[in-house]
């Protein structure tokens, strides 16, 4: 059995239009993708890919499903099989784990906290919409700030009233028990005396926080007393099901515009992302305060590999913000940065100016972000070398993270550029720094995965694996190659006398052959 949070962390990984992708050559077509099905035989495009969510559908032969399916269904493999496949694909670890009782348990105990979360929504909502307490001071908020009732209704805003038990009193009293109320950081209960409990949220405004299903599976609390020794935002604690860092604010309401648009913009906070909206942009999702993840990096690039950050303009905090940009970067998305002026946030500034000028803004002021570190580094170096040398080398750190060589070799030009350096310096710094990574990487992976060729899988020899230089790792992947898929043919492009591109098949061992020497590669370890 592979465990349930393994699947959950496939599933959401893999993004339908990759694995489809690697088989199927895809044309965007607005928010969709549509290629020629690879399950009939068509001559005009009948197989729809949606990314936003996450399936196909061959309008042809009527076969669709998500990417489990489709790996299931093109590679003749069983569900497990198709899981571990995609597992493979996205450098995965599957630990395996025999399904028993307590499982079961925890999957039904996870969807009463969904279902409790649910009532709790409904129940803020009402607060707001109804009571006079909700009416006189929530939504007078609400409106105070500019949020039109559409969108009110949209992030399913909602008020929790001053008090004790209100929302726990009432849900009790609907049947929901007190223990999931508990379990879903609704309720908060007092250790000793169990009869002692009382709401989490009191006297706040509510935003409810969806998964990228849409489901409820937290809230934020924001006072609206200005005392400053009140906490200004309350939060969900981490849950069975709502773990901060897995999480976006926005994304399931940003998905689709996030397609379209093919970027998807990061901002702070709740109002930031709803005040957004409103002006009309849509593909905006928030961190919520904290650092960026890997994890929420992975969930935006489902969908696009374009993030725009948006600042409001602090340096202390947009050097903070660093770490968590080399991710990005590491992960092979383009980072694009977006400065407001002095003292103004997403929010702020998208009610001072039409949504016509705040799209101009935007777009005019995007810059991509190793020229913006540079630029904000170099204007505090202030011509020191030294602190100029260790500038550059900070630089060079975030270009190594980039995965495609094109990219790379952008950003090297674009630096050498704006710091007044020859290319080739960078270069070879650049290329020490990929070395040095690359070792530490293959290590952690060789440990996960053990995907590393049969002799050497014992752990006793795992060490000795280790010591191996990145040649011969590489010279013995080749062979485990060609001698576990030597003989499978493949279609290989090439040209004809005339020039005309041309497709042949050939066998794997003939094609990589060719390609070795096409390159003059030759192998160094004698065995
Ligand atoms: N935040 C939090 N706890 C706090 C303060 C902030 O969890 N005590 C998180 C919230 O998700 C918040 C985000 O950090 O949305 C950004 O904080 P901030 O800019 O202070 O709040 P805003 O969303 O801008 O709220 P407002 O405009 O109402 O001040
Ligand atoms: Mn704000």
């Amino acid at each position: 059995m592979i465990p349930k949070e393994t699947v959950d962390l496939i599933l959401d990984t893999a993004r339908i239009d990759e694995v489809v992708g690697e088989f199927v050559s895809l044309k965007k077509r607005g928010a969709n993708m549509l290629g020629l099905c690879p399950f009939h035989n068509e001559k005009t495009p009948s197989f729809n890919v949606s990314p936003s969510r996450g399936i196909y559908k061959c309008f042809g032969c009527g076969k669709g499903g998500n990417s489990v399916n489709f790996i299931m269904e093109h590679e003749h493999l069983s569900y497990p099989e198709a899981l571990r496949w995609l597992a493979t694909k996205y450098n995965i670890a599957i630990e395996e784990e025999e399904r028993n009782p307590e499982q079961l348990q925890r999957d039904n105990d996870r969807e009463s906290i969904f279902v409790v979360l649910q009532y709790a929504q409904k129940h803020f909502t009402k607060n707001l919409h109804d009571t006079e307490e909700g009416k006189a001071i929530g939504m007078s908020y609400f409106r105070e700030r500019g949020f039109r009732p559409d969108i009110i209704e949209k992030f399913q805003l909602g008020y929790s009233p001053e008090g004790w038990r209100d929302l726990t009193d009432s849900a009790i009293h609907a049947g929901y028990k007190l223990e999931y109320l508990v379990r879903a950081g609704l309720t908060i209960q007092n250790e000793e005396n169990k009869e002692k409990y009382f709401d989490r949220f009191q006297g706040r405004v509510i935003f409810p926080v969806h998964n990228a299903s849409g489901r409820v599976i937290a809230f934020g609390g924001r006072t609206l007393k200005t005392d400053k020794k009140v906490a200004k935002y309350i939060n969900s604690p981490e849950t069975e099901v709502y773990h901060k860092s897995n999480v976006l604010y926005g994304l399931y309401f940003a998905k689709k515009a996030i397609i379209q648009e093919d970027v998807c913009y990061l901002v702070e906070g709740y109002t930031d992302v709803i005040s957004m909206h409103q002006a009309g942009i849509e593909n905006v999702v928030a961190s919520s305060g904290t650092a960026l993840t890997i994890e929420q990096i992975r969930l935006i690039r489902r969908y696009t590999n374009n993030i725009t950050i948006l600042y409001d303009g602090d340096p202390a905090g947009i050097k903070a913000s660093f770490r968590g940009i080399d991710l990005i970067l590491e992960e092979g998305l383009n980072v694009r940065v977006l400065l407001f002026p002095d003292n103004d946030d997403p929010d702020s500034y998208s009610k001072k100016v039409s949504s016509e000028e705040l799209r101009d803004f935007i777009k005019n002021n995007t810059k991509d972000f190793i020229a913006f570190k540079t630029e904000l580094l170099l204007s505090e170096t202030q011509n020191d070398p030294i602190r100029k040398a260790e500038l550059i080398r900070e630089m060079v750190n975030s270009i190594a993270l980039i995965p495609d060589n094109i990219t790379r070799s952008v950003f090297v030009k674009e630096c050498s550029r704006i710091m007044n350096i020859e290319e080739q310096t960078l270069l070879n710094e650049l290329n020490k720094i990929r070395r040095r990574n690359f070792e530490k990487k293959k290590d952690s992976v060789v440990e996960q995965n053990n995907f590393v060729p049969d002799v050497a899988a014992q752990p006793t020899e795992q060490p000795a694996l280790q010591q191996q230089t990145r040649t011969e790792y590489q010279e013995r992947e080749i062979v485990r190659l060609l001698f576990n898929y030597g003989l499978e043919p493949i279609t290989a492009e090439t040209e004809d006398e005339e020039g005309r591109a041309m497709e042949i098949q050939v066998s794997l061992a003939e094609f990589m052959l060719h390609e070795l020497s096409d390159e003059h590669i030759v192998f160094e370890t004698p065995v």
